[in-house]
């Protein structure tokens, strides 16, 4: 079956699908994005990911293209268009299209806005299969990792040597030595202490929607939870580490460097937390 794209208010074969070359999301990386998870047929965070979607467009003065409401029935009716129930939707803001010119054009151009879905299997049930390697890299992004902009070239680099060395993570850390966060993910640690950390948001990392949906499963589970900071040295020294996104759910990482991270299997901890985000899908 072809697969259709959303491009600027019209539904077409994502082959056919094309934006202009003077658009400055092309020219600039002036725009921003989303990635949501659909689980038959629902939009899993989706409050959490259309309010970061409004953060990010108001941070660097995009015009709306349509409402919120709008914007979720383009969503289903791209879902219900190529058959996915159970997919990754991604959607991309621009500030549209202009003759080349750094500073914003005026008048303002049209936002331009683009939406793809692809199928994604369902999350495994046992967390064994899940489990991956990452690799530690300095952050080498802007001071606005806050927003979710679609300027990924650090990002691209740091994934494609996590690749390079057999892994699938960056875990990126900064000129003080501070972990901030995953190439494409939020993560977590549990300390020889057993307590669980995620860096406190701030300007260096993206503010992520499973992340903080996971924040009210950690404290069902009764965990004992800092959000702070952590160092890299911190990072080698833990029991557990894992990893959060859209994508990536609850995913364990069992190696760093090329070192088994605890016993090289996931922890109790993220299987506990991957055990709610399941029941939390399931359940709706
Ligand atoms: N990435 N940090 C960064 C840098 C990310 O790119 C992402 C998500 C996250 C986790 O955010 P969330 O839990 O809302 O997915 C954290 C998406 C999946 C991507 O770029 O494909």
């Amino acid at each position: 079956m072809a697969r259709i794209a959303y491009v600027n208010g019209r539904y077409v074969k994502l082959a056919k699908a094309v934006v202009n070359i003077e658009d400055r999301g092309y020219q600039f990386g002036d725009g921003i994005y989303e990635v949501f998870y659909a689980y038959r047929g629902r939009l899993i965070d989706e409050a959490l990911h259309f309010a970061r979607l409004e953060r990010s467009r108001g941070e660097i003065g995009l015009t709306a293209p349509m409402g919120e409401a709008a914007l979720r029935v383009v969503i289903h009716e791209l879902m219900r268009r190529n058959r996915v129930q159970t997919g990754l939707i991604y959607l991309q803001l621009t500030r549209g299209v202009a003759k080349r010119d750094h500073a914003f054009p005026m008048p303002k151009p049209r936002s331009a806005l683009t939406l793809t879905v692809r199928p994604k299997p369902e999350p495994p049930e046992e967390l064994s299969g899940w489990s991956a390697a990452a690799i530690t890299l300095e952050d080498e992004r802007w001071g606005r990792c806050d927003i979710k902009s679609i300027n990924l070239l650090p990002n691209v680099l740091a994934r494609d040597a996590a690749k390079q060395a057999g892994a699938l993570e960056a875990v990126l850390f900064d000129a003080q030595g501070m972990v901030t966060e995953g190439a494409t993910s939020s993560v977590w640690m549990v300390g020889p202490d057993n307590v669980l950390r995620t860096r406190a948001l701030d300007q260096h990392v993206l503010p992520g929607c499973t992340r903080a949906a996971l924040l009210a499963d950690v404290a069902a589970e009764g965990l004992e939870f800092q959000e702070q900071a952590f160092s890299l040295e911190e990072l080698r020294a833990a029991r557990e580490i894992f990893i959060t996104s859209a994508t990536s759910f609850v995913k364990p990482i069992t190696r760093l460097d090329g070192m088994p991270v605890g016993n090289a299997a996931p922890g109790l901890i993220a299987s506990r937390l991957y055990a709610r985000y399941l029941a939390r899908l399931k359940e709706g």
